[in-house]
């Protein structure tokens, strides 16, 4: 079986003290169970990776929320991939819906941190989903492929060996409703069609759902043939549920 991956993103939650309890508890829960088959990563905000990384176990890795789509100089504010890499981040979220919302973060924008982050040799985790307006004109489908075309467009197919595509409807998250089991199935369906008419395996991609996943959905969501794992938002802010998304994933 494909190894699982369950990604935490803490978004901008947590104090220093509150994230160190967090990663206390965590790493105790784990003692308790040995995981098998299952990645776990946390994206915790840019200033607690490190103090995270000292607590957590190795088996645990962090990652990222975002990154800059420079490298390097006169970008007040930005963080870069080297200073990601330095942090030990394997993973970086780049895309995510809210970046997309808030910051203005357009498809070229999302394929540019893409291409940094993969030619740093961390994993890009590209967030795609339609808000409920494209949802409701019937625009899933094309929203996504275009989200993810631009990537292959700019980075060659060949970048998103070794990737994770997180499918979150944006209508899904921090709403307590998850999209439908048959909905979620159907798009990841059409997003490995779409990786593999770009010659693309299905291994070669690892494919998350994300948005209002938690313990009492988790195990029903992991079960879909098309899911690799999920990325957590609110769930993941408690350590014991965050846990017990980890043991649903196995
Ligand atoms: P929720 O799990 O809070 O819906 O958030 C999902 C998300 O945005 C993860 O990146």
């Amino acid at each position: 079986m494909k190894q699982r991956l369950v990604i935490g993103n803490w978004k901008m939650n947590g104090s220093l003290a509150d994230n160190i309890l967090w990663a206390t508890h965590f790493r105790h829960g784990l003692k308790s169970q040995t995981l098998q088959d299952v990645e776990v990563a946390v994206c915790p905000p840019f200033p607690y990776l490190q103090s995270i990384r000292s607590i957590l176990p190795d088996i645990v890795q962090l990652g990222a929320q975002d990154v800059s789509s420079e490298c390097i100089g006169a970008f007040t504010g930005e963080i870069s991939v080297n200073m990601l890499k330095e942090l030990q981040c394997r993973y970086v979220i780049v895309g995510h819906s809210e970046r997309r919302a808030r910051m203005g973060e357009r498809d070229a924008d999302i394929a540019e941190k893409f291409k940094l982050v993969s030619l740093a040799g961390l994993t890009p985790v590209l967030c795609v989903g339609e808000t409920e307006q494209e949802r409701a004109h019937g625009q899933t489908r094309s929203v996504i492929s275009h989200q993810i075309q631009t990537v292959i467009d700019r980075c060659g197919a060949h970048a998103l060996r070794n990737a994770v595509i997180a499918y979150e409807p944006v209508w899904a998250i921090g709403t307590g409703v998850s999209a439908e089991l048959a909905d979620i199935q159907s798009t990841h369906a059409v997003i490995r069609a779409q990786l593999s008419d770009n010659g693309l395996d299905a291994d070669d991609v690892t494919l998350l759902y994300g948005g209002s996943l938690k313990p009492g959905n988790s195990e029903e969501i992991f079960s879909l043939p098309n899911v690799d794992g999920g990325l957590i938002g609110g769930a993941s802010l408690k350590a014991a549920d965050f846990l017990d998304i980890c043991w649903a994933a196995q």
